[in-house]
């Protein structure tokens, strides 16, 4: 409230200020230069007053611009914070329902099922068995993209074991071997940096699944006092041209904590994604 009644007192300054700044200009110009306006305005004065009107708007709004840009990208980076927590929240909401309601209602008819299996004439129990699979394998689904949703490990165990979770889950499904190095921290890190990391990774990780026809994947992940690295490389195709959703996603997710974000990817090469986020608070 505080902060934001201050902003809006040094922008009322700016901009009274920079008007000031036009009007005098625009006074002293009309006073030194030799234009004058009849009392009744000729229509040949006319065009000589749009164009003055014209240059005055046209600096107020440059010189208006520019001292405000600041404030423009805080406000903008704001937003982009707050959509993203929103999405987060959204995330959860979703996982939770997914996990909760449909997770609920498959495991009761998984239960009701086994029971007919064991009781069924024989001229049905393979098709009863099958809709039990079915059902089973459904159930799977639905675990799966709520966790992928909401990330219970992060929160629980924390960034490492998150990770590590992240890989083998990612190895299950894609068939592709991760070769994994997460130096064990000491501390926690804060929850949103925690949160960008394991995103980045996601999103890096579901890339080399449906992009790369790669063999192998390299997740490491260390930290100095002052820094810490996430990379993520594969050994596939490479040759990254166009920035998605989800590769946006990262850059916007990097910018919430001043991380820098670098792709690389040179054709036939792999692809190499890294992520640098300043720790201590402190953008270095
Ligand atoms: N690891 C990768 N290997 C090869 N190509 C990739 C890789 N990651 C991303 N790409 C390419 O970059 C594009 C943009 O990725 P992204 O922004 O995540 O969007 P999306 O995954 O939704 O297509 C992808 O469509 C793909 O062509
Ligand atoms: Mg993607």
């Amino acid at each position: 409230m505080n902060r934001a009644r201050s902003r809006a007192t040094a922008l009322f300054r700016r901009v009274v200020m920079i008007n000031g700044l036009i009007f005098t200009l625009g006074t002293l110009i009309l006073a030194l230069s030799p234009a004058t306006v009849s009392a009744r305005v000729k229509l040949t004065e006319i065009p000589v007053l749009i164009v003055g009107l014209a240059v005055m708007l046209t600096a107020n709004a440059l010189l208006l611009r520019r001292s405000l840009a600041p404030m423009l990208k805080s406000e903008r980076s704001t937003a982009s914070a707050t959509a993203l927590a929103a999405q987060e929240n959204e995330r959860q909401r979703i996982a939770r329902e997914l996990h909760d309601e449909i997770g609920q209602t498959l495991t009761v008819a998984l239960l009701v099922l086994k029971r007919a299996v064991d009781r069924a004439p024989v001229e049905i129990r393979n098709e009863l068995a099958e809709t039990q699979e079915a059902v089973r394998s459904g159930l799977d689904e639905v675990r799966s993209i709520a966790r992928r949703l909401r990330p219970d490990a992060l929160e629980d165990l924390g960034l490492n074991s998150a990770l590590a979770a992240l890989c083998s889950e990612f190895t299950q499904a894609a068939g592709i071997t991760v070769v994994k190095h997460i130096a064990s921290q000491v501390d926690r890190l804060p929850p949103d940096i925690e949160l960008v990391c394991y995103r980045v990774a996601q999103e890096s990780l579901t890339n080399v699944a449906r992009h790369a026809d790669a063999d192998k994947v390299w997740l490491d992940l260390h930290t100095t006092p002052h820094r810490l690295t996430l990379r993520i490389a594969d050994d596939g195709k490479g040759g990254v041209t166009r920035e998605g959703a989800g590769i946006n996603g990262m850059r916007e997710r990097a910018l919430l904590v001043n991380a820098d974000l670098t792709i690389t990817s040179p054709r036939g090469e792999g692809t190499e994604v890294r992520l640098y986020i300043p720790l201590s608070g402190q953008v270095d």
